[in-house]
């Protein structure tokens, strides 16, 4: 079974509720697509008005975050439930930037998948090596341990509703594409890792995504690596030209 592109979003923090709800009234034609799958993560605030939008459309909304527990005193945090209530399908599980400003570990990303799929809620979750690692060679354990630990008590049922992102720190916000070589070589790397932990049919059903400063300019080339099966995108999925990501075969 073929692996559907996924154009997904990450909008970070940006964009107030009305502005999501904008922007999604204003491009849902643009964005509609019969044979890409189309995603916007959005700030938990935003996820009211951005689903409100989006209803009835092929775009689906998820959340940046969340946390692993269920309930309780947990100042500031959003629980899965919480999502789940609101019929959030997707959610990013340790974003580089979540690692590096808000301390996530490996153990808290594999916390937080588990709970995800406890919850019916499929985890986007990122993994990427420092320019710093790039330059030591160590990329290929790095990315290995990032998604082994991860993926750890994740059965073979389960992993399928894990999309797995690429996103080579470097390439993130610098408008530094890794090249497609590079991306699918990292990719390719996690699908050998999923073919080691869950057999070859299982791997081919997880879609592993590439993230860092993908535009309308270079998605097809990214996009038609056979390990690549779309994109995480940052900055220019805050734009109407996202469309030109989701119609990169056009
Ligand atoms: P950019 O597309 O802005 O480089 O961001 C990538 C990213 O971090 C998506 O999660």
């Amino acid at each position: 079974m073929a692996r559907r592109i996924l154009a997904a979003g990450n909008w970070k923090m940006n964009m107030t509720p009305a502005e999501a709800a904008a922007f999604i009234n204003d491009n849902k034609a643009a964005f509609a697509s019969d044979d890409v799958d189309v995603l916007f993560c959005v700030p938990a605030i935003d996820l009211p008005a951005a689903l409100a939008a989006a209803e009835g459309t092929n775009i689906n909304i998820g959340a940046e975050n969340m946390y692993f527990e269920e309930k309780g005193a947990f100042t500031g945090e959003i629980a899965p439930g919480m999502l789940d209530d609101l019929g959030v399908k997707f959610v990013i599980i340790g974003h580089s930037e979540r690692r590096e400003y808000f301390a996530e570990t490996d153990e808290i990303v594999n916390k937080k998948v588990l709970k995800a799929l406890e919850h019916g809620i499929c985890p986007v979750m990122c993994c990427g090596e420092s320019l710093t690692q790039r330059e030591q060679g160590v990329t290929q354990e790095w990315v290995r341990q990032q998604v082994k630990i991860g993926l750890l008590g994740v059965d073979a049922d389960a992993v399928k509703k894990v999309v797995i992102a690429y996103e080579p720190i470097w390439a993130i916000g610098t408008g530094v594409t890794a090249t497609s070589d590079q991306a699918e070589e990292v990719c390719g790397w996690i699908r050998a890792l999923l073919v080691e932990l869950y057999g070859a049919d299982v791997a081919e059903e997880v879609r592993v995504l590439y993230g860092g400063s993908v535009n309308g300019g270079n998605a097809a080339e990214l996009f038609a690596k056979p390990n690549i099966d779309g994109g995480l995108v940052g900055g220019a999925s805050l734009k109407p030209s996202f469309a030109d990501i989701i119609h990169y075969n056009k």
